[in-house]
């Protein structure tokens, strides 16, 4: 299982989410006002199989967890830290959530959840991310900044309770129309 960084606590680890971890997704989620909320079916159809594939095999779904500190042969229960979901939509991908549990904060945890997504986005040559965002939303915009996204408009009353502009970020990576020119 990759560890997350060099500096970061051993002891965490990145996977892709299954579905054992939705009441853990959830309960991160409800604890962030200014996060995406989907109600709990949506979360697991993330991970409903039909015919050998997963029905959203154009999505991802990761999280950070971190190993329960328990005696040898005692069962462990890990803490789910963050987690981040996107699909994808033709040759692009959409962010859909990214939250990070309050105490791990300024952790650089967002970050290491969008570097894998952006690498995971190259990889598949897609075009580019776009993500929407509170305008108010000013640590996330910094995240998003510094990652190299870039403001690309701004949606009207798109948030509602409460209600709020959005902003729209996009990340472009590949032009795709000639060549192979990345960005
Ligand atoms: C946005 C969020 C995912 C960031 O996660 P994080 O693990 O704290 O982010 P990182 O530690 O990787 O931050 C990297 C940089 O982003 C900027 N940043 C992140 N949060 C910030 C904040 N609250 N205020 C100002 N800058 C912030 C800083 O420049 C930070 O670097 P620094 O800590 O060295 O100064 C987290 O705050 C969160 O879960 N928010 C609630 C859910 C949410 O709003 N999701 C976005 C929906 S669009």
């Amino acid at each position: 299982m990759p560890r997350c960084s060099r500096r970061a606590d051993p002891s965490l680890h990145v996977r892709q989410a299954n579905i054992e971890d939705v009441p853990a997704i959830i309960e991160l989620e409800r604890q962030s006002s200014s996060a995406a909320h989907w109600p709990r079916e949506q979360y697991e159809n993330l991970f409903v199989i039909t015919n050998g594939q997963p029905r959203s095999s154009q999505r991802v779904a990761w999280v950070i967890e971190k190993e329960a500190e328990v005696p040898a042969k005692t069962p462990k229960k890990n803490d789910i830290l963050a987690f981040l979901v996107a699909h994808r939509i033709e040759t692009e991908w959409e962010l859909e959530n990214i939250v990070v549990a309050h105490r791990s904060r300024r952790q650089s945890l967002g970050t290491i959840l969008l570097r894998k997504f952006i690498t995971h986005a190259r990889t598949e040559r897609s075009t580019g991310i776009f993500l929407e965002v509170r305008e108010s939303n000013q640590g996330a915009r910094t995240l998003y900044g510094k990652l190299g996204f870039e403001e690309a408009g701004l949606r009207k009353n798109y948030y509602a309770s409460p209600a709020e502009d959005a902003i729209l970020y996009r990340l472009l990576i590949f032009k795709g129309v000639k060549g192979s020119d990345f960005l």
